[in-house]
């Protein structure tokens, strides 16, 4: 039996949760474990066997899969093979995320078995907007343990199942919180369609060094040989050059970030499916 772990993770939050994991079903059953980083460069073909358990994770973005993501997997194939699909978010809301996850699995021919959505530090946050800051903490860690074991004891025991994941729904947020988002969004729509606004990561180049990490852990590659222009047609504001840039130097000062900070304060807890 093979465990693969397939993940795209820009700022590390979902990798957390997948490595987390990944040692709850090593620490029950022996197997093979090979991990696959999507974050930078797509999967590499496999095809895995029926016998194998694979997990596939990635970041809510919109409340759907990070499209990306999708794009970075297109070479995989599971033909009647099980999955575990873990969706990390920002404490806002994974509204689609696993369905979308689960019917794209699907579409490689996987069979989801397990489906978990956790909670990671927010893109976006910052000390001035904080969201969901130090998540996934250790109780979260804990519980993506104990969800690896689960799976580990299921696949012993030979009780996996097909899930559905239309069954899991987010934990609720304050009937004000939301209105006030919602509102928001609204409002921004309107006016990014009279006066459309790009927003992108800014560099302080006091700060910059100008070392060049910010151009090796960009996902989509939009950073340029300067480290100070950013592509604004590549760029996906995943924030892995803000959130991992050695010198603080550079940040990104989303429109979405003070709304969120100041109706997503109350931590939420992983929604769990097996
Ligand atoms: C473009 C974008 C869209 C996002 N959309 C959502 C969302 O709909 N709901 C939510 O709770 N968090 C959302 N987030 C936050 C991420 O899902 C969250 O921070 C996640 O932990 C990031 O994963 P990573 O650390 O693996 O990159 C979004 C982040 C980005 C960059």
């Amino acid at each position: 039996m093979t465990l693969r772990t397939v993940t795209f993770s820009p700022t590390g939050t979902t990798a957390k949760i997948v490595s987390a994991i990944a040692s709850g079903i090593m620490d029950t059953i022996k197997c093979e474990s090979i991990i696959c980083d999507t974050t930078c460069r797509p999967a590499e073909t496999f095809v895995a066997d029926p016998d194998d358990i694979t997990v596939i994770a990635a970041p809510v973005y919109g409340g759907k899969m990070a499209p990306i993501a999708k794009t970075r997997l297109t070479a995989i194939k599971g033909p009647d093979s099980p999955c575990v699909l873990v969706a990390v978010y920002g404490n806002r809301a994974f509204e689609n995320a696993l369905n979308d996850m689960a019917d794209f699995a699907t579409s490689l021919g996987f069979m989801p078995v397990a489906a978990g959505a956790f909670i990671g530090e927010h893109s976006y946050s910052s000390s001035a907007t904080p969201i969901a800051v130090g998540r996934p903490d250790a109780d979260d860690i804990e519980s993506a343990r104990e969800f690896g074991r689960n799976i580990g004891r299921h696949l012993l025991a030979g009780t996996l199942e097909r899930i559905d994941t239309t069954r899991l729904h987010d934990r609720p947020s304050p009937e004000e919180s939301l209105l006030n988002f919602r509102n928001f969004v609204t409002g921004y729509q309107k006016q990014q369609a009279v006066t459309p606004r790009k927003f992108l990561p800014e560099v302080n180049t006091a700060l910059c060094s100008q070392c060049g990490q910010c151009i090796d852990i960009c996902p989509v590659g939009a950073i340029g040989d300067d480290c100070l222009s950013v592509d604004g047609s590549k760029c996906i504001k995943c924030c892995a050059c803000v959130k991992r840039c050695p010198a603080n130097a550079r940040s990104l000062h989303s429109p979405f970030a003070p709304i969120l900070s100041q109706n997503f304060d109350t931590p939420k807890a992983p929604v769990l499916s097996l």
